[in-house]
């Protein structure tokens, strides 16, 4: 966080299954992966480009967390699905160490692509949602504290959840 990169609008990828693409998605998998991260966008590793990775199977970061198809999305379009939000605990592998309490919506529908230019269309709600939507903020620019509707509920890890343990941020 304070990277310029960051706060940029990233630009749309216009050539599917190209050595550049793929290249930049594994550097994407094995930050992420590294990090135990539930997702990663482009921006975050220094790349300006409109891709984001995620998917989530038991990392010690979310251990209630429901389980998520691991999913490379690239030009995401969400849709937000009716007007109910629910609030939920957030973190960010460039916020690290920290966590905050974000409002987002129920249920989207998002539509984009994948790597080699199939067509990905979704209708989710949840967690699942809520990945989705935190991941392609970052390609608007958008880091989860600016979501925060209540300052007081960001801090970090440690003195939030003190019992829980966080291998992979110390
Ligand atoms: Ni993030």
């Amino acid at each position: 966080m304070g990277h310029p990169v960051l706060l940029e609008q990233a630009r749309s990828v216009d050539a599917f299954d190209t050595p550049k693409l793929h290249a930049l998605i594994e550097d994407m998998r094995d930050t992420m992966q590294s990090k135990s991260g539930a997702g990663i966008a482009a921006p975050q590793i220094g790349v300006s480009f409109q891709v984001v990775l995620f998917g989530v199977e038991a990392t010690p970061r979310y251990p209630d967390a429901p389980s998520v198809p691991f999913t490379v999305l690239v030009n995401p379009v969400v849709e937000v699905l009716g007007e109910e939000l629910e609030d939920g605990w957030e973190g960010c592998l460039s916020v690290p160490g920290m966590r905050g309490l974000v409002p987002r919506y129920s249920r989207i529908h998002y539509r984009g692509f994948d790597q080699f230019g199939n067509e990905i269309d979704r209708r989710v709600d949840g967690f699942h949602a809520r990945v989705v939507q935190h991941e392609c903020d970052h390609l608007q620019g958008i880091l989860y504290p600016l979501r925060i509707r209540d300052l007081r509920q960001f801090g970090f890890n440690e003195e939030l959840f003190p019992e829980q343990e966080f291998p992979d941020e110390k």
